[in-house]
């Protein structure tokens, strides 16, 4: 059941959810956006050593992940929005998280959440997905009357995040899209 709500919220395996992550510390609620994704059963999301999130999530035990449109996202970077119990107003949804391992890999703190509940605001509510917007930035250059290399360097650029972003279905399209269109990607 819980997972059916994660598939809808665009949490399938491996593809990577940019969200409003909002960490909590002795001075109150911290919010950033953070990318998290699923894999064996667990979220996980990757934050740098030199965050307010590393150094939240490496004591804290819990979390709230918000489920936002591209403007919050973007707005959330930079500016303080209204919080309430970890939920980020007018967010679409919200996973409350549990933090069950960090480990540390270099400069980067890989955090392991078992997820302990979902909230869904908004039911047309999906996550943002990086893979999804450079397939379709990809659509639009492979689609181009006047093609040029430039182009084609531009979907080679989209591919990478594709690839490290992407869940199965944006990566096989991304294939695709090369092959109809014929392009030579590096
Ligand atoms: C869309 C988006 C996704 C991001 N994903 C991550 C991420 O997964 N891990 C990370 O450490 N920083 C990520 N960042 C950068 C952090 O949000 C940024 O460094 C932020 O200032 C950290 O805030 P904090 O110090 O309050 O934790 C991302 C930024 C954007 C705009």
């Amino acid at each position: 059941m819980m997972n059916d709500v994660l598939k809808g919220l665009g949490f399938t395996e491996g593809r990577v959810i940019e969200t409003l992550l909002v960490t909590e510390s002795e001075e109150g609620f911290n919010c950033a956006p953070i990318g998290v994704w699923s894999e064996g059963g667990y979220l996980w999301s990757k934050v740098h050593e030199d965050s307010e999130s590393y150094k939240n999530l490496s004591v804290e035990s819990r979390c709230t992940a918000n489920i936002v449109d591209v403007g919050m996202l973007v707005e959330g970077l930079f500016t303080d929005l209204d919080i309430t119990g970890g939920v980020v107003d007018g967010a679409g949804a919200v996973l409350r998280l549990a933090v069950v391992g960090f480990s540390v890999d270099g400069e980067w703190g890989l955090v392991k959440y078992s997820v302990d509940g979902v909230e869904v605001f908004d039911s047309c509510a999906r996550g943002l997905c990086r893979a999804e917007l450079c397939l379709l930035e990809s659509a639009v250059h492979a689609s181009r009357v006047g093609l040029d290399n430039s182009h084609v360097g531009f979907i080679g650029h989209y591919r990478e995040i594709i690839d490290k972003t992407g869940g199965r279905s944006e990566v096989e399209l991304i294939d695709r899209l090369i092959s109809n269109y014929g392009l030579d990607v590096e």
